[in-house]
């Protein structure tokens, strides 16, 4: 029997800055670094037939960061979408960015554009680049669309559900992640994805993100495999549904 697969991968790429500081190298040469590690990933979940990989490549938080390092890293956003797009388009990877994006310079956002308007029909993996993005960002903007949709009268608040909240959030059209990595040896959700977790198993490395290979993915894989989801029933019950 093949090992069971998660459909949705989600990752927190962390470690960039102490893998370059254990170096004695600027922080930018971990992002550069593990920009090549996000390639490797890339391609070992299309090998793998993944569904959906969701990358945390900065957060509504990182703004805080040194301006120079700020800088760095829209430089960088900016020359792996010019540079690595058509290697995308060829394999069949559909890309979508996600997040406000609202402080992103016009050259940026113009190449974000034109990135998903390539890919958008792809029927591969789909690389989903989370960047300026916050769990709770994500939960207010959806809190605003269907109070909107009050104040205009088309709708009343007690019709609100959980089901019809959730298809308010970005990445409603996808699958909620089966598996979520963190690198690093950090144990945080950092304000990822808050309410697509809600089920999602959770698997921790030491190992920094640059330094992550596919041996790395095979052994979270393997993990996953290993796990019994219950949502909330026994383990009998799912033991009887698997059965039935
Ligand atoms: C976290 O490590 C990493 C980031 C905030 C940036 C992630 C960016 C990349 C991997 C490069 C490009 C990615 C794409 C998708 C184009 P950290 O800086 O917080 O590391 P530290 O905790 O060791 O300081």
């Amino acid at each position: 029997m093949q090992p069971k697969l998660p459909k949705h991968i989600a990752i927190v790429m962390d470690g960039n800055g102490r893998w370059a500081k254990q170096r004695h190298l600027p922080r930018m040469a971990g992002h550069y670094e593990g920009l090549k590690t996000v390639k490797r990933v890339v391609r070992a979940c299309a090998e793998a037939n993944i569904e959906v990989l969701t990358l945390f490549a900065f957060s509504s938080e990182n703004w805080q960061r040194p301006l120079p390092e700020v800088k760095g890293l829209m430089g960088l956003f900016l020359s792996a979408l010019q540079n690595e797009v058509e290697e995308l388009h060829k394999n069949n990877i559909q890309m979508r960015i996600v997040g406000d994006c609202s402080r992103f310079s016009p050259e940026l956002l113009n190449s974000i554009t034109k990135a998903q308007q390539l890919t958008a029909n792809n029927t591969g993996l789909k690389l989903i680049i989370a960047a300026d993005y916050g769990g709770r960002w994500d939960i207010v903007q959806a809190a605003r669309k269907f109070a909107q949709q009050v104040e205009q009268g088309k709708t009343t608040a007690d019709t609100l559900t959980q089901e019809l909240f959730a298809s308010l959030l970005e990445m409603a059209d996808l699958p909620e992640p089966d598996l979520f990595i963190r690198t690093s040896g950090e144990r945080r959700i950092s304000n990822f994805m808050l309410w697509q977790l809600a089920y999602t198993e959770f698997y921790f490395t030491d190992i920094f993100w640059p330094d992550v290979d596919s041996k790395i993915l095979a052994d979270a894989l393997s993990f996953y495999a290993s796990r019994q989801r219950r949502f909330g029933h026994t383990g009998e019950q799912i033991e009887q549904l698997a059965n039935a």
